[in-house]
């Protein structure tokens, strides 16, 4: 489909929909027919007002829900021909999630959380531990490492986040609104990670942002309204769907 593409593509949204049903016969149409690329090392953000379909879409992208229609393609091969099981390990193996509540588990410890999708990786315990220790270092929390997310302030908890979705070195990181529960300079701290670690690493970044600022910064921008893409750097969403 894009073997032809200079960047090899990471994951391509093929005219995707998505429509909830609510109750017995209500149906909710978030996402009406999205074509979408993301290339290795890209960086995309995707804006649009409250409603406009960007969480439905990122869920997609991120296999944690499957389109109505349409296709999601990984590496080519599209999600509804894999198990769940099948979709776990890939989220597990090549995504890194980042969410506006952070989503962090409150019994635990910042290295423990950080461990957490490591768990089912061969290598031993310590190992795995070393590893969070290093995630939460190269996010600046190296001294935070035994504190749980209540003892932490918001910006703490986002890195300890980040330093979960990097430590498994995935190809892509999907942040919903990652500074939305955030003050402007804590925001900005954790934009900076996030490009820091798009740059130096190559990972893949899709954010979802209000924010204009942070929107002007992602190498393009894909713009959602009511479902559909209604703006943005098109040129490159249309040639994703060649
Ligand atoms: N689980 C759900 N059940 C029913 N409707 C939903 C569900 N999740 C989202 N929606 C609806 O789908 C639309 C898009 O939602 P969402 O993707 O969360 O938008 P955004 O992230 O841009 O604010 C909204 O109208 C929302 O109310
Ligand atoms: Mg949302």
């Amino acid at each position: 489909m894009s073997a032809t593409a200079p960047v090899p593509t990471l994951l391509e949204a093929i005219d995707v929909t998505r429509t909830y049903t609510l109750g017995r016969d209500v149906q909710v149409p978030a996402l009406r027919g999205v074509t979408f690329r993301v290339d290795h090392g890209d960086s995309v953000a995707i804006i649009g007002s409250s409603g406009s379909g960007k969480s439905t879409l990122l869920n997609l992208l991120g296999a944690l829900d499957r389109p109505t229609t349409g296709e999601v393609l990984y590496d080519g091969r599209d999600v509804q021909d894999r198990s769940d099981a099948e979709l776990a390990q890939l989220r597990n193996q090549r995504i890194g999630f980042v969410f506006q509540s952070f989503h962090l588990l409150p019994r635990l410890t910042a290295v423990d959380n950080v461990v957490l999708p490591l768990v089912y990786r061969p290598g031993s315990a310590r190992d795995r531990r070393e590893r969070a220790i290093a995630a939460l270092e190269s996010v600046g929390l190296g001294d935070r490492l035994d504190h749980r997310p209540t003892e932490l302030s918001g910006g703490q908890q986002q890195r300890v986040a980040m330093a979960r979705a990097l430590v498994t070195e995935p190809a892509l990181i999907l942040a919903d609104e990652p500074t939305g529960n955030l003050d402007t300079t804590t925001g900005d701290e954790i934009m900076s990670l996030l490009e820091q670690l798009h740059q130096e690493r190559g990972t893949a970044l899709v954010v979802i942002t209000h924010e204009a600022e942070i929107a002007e910064r992602a190498d393009r921008r894909i713009e959602l309204r009511d479902g559909v893409i209604v703006g943005g750097d098109l040129d490159m969403v249309e040639a994703g769907s060649t």
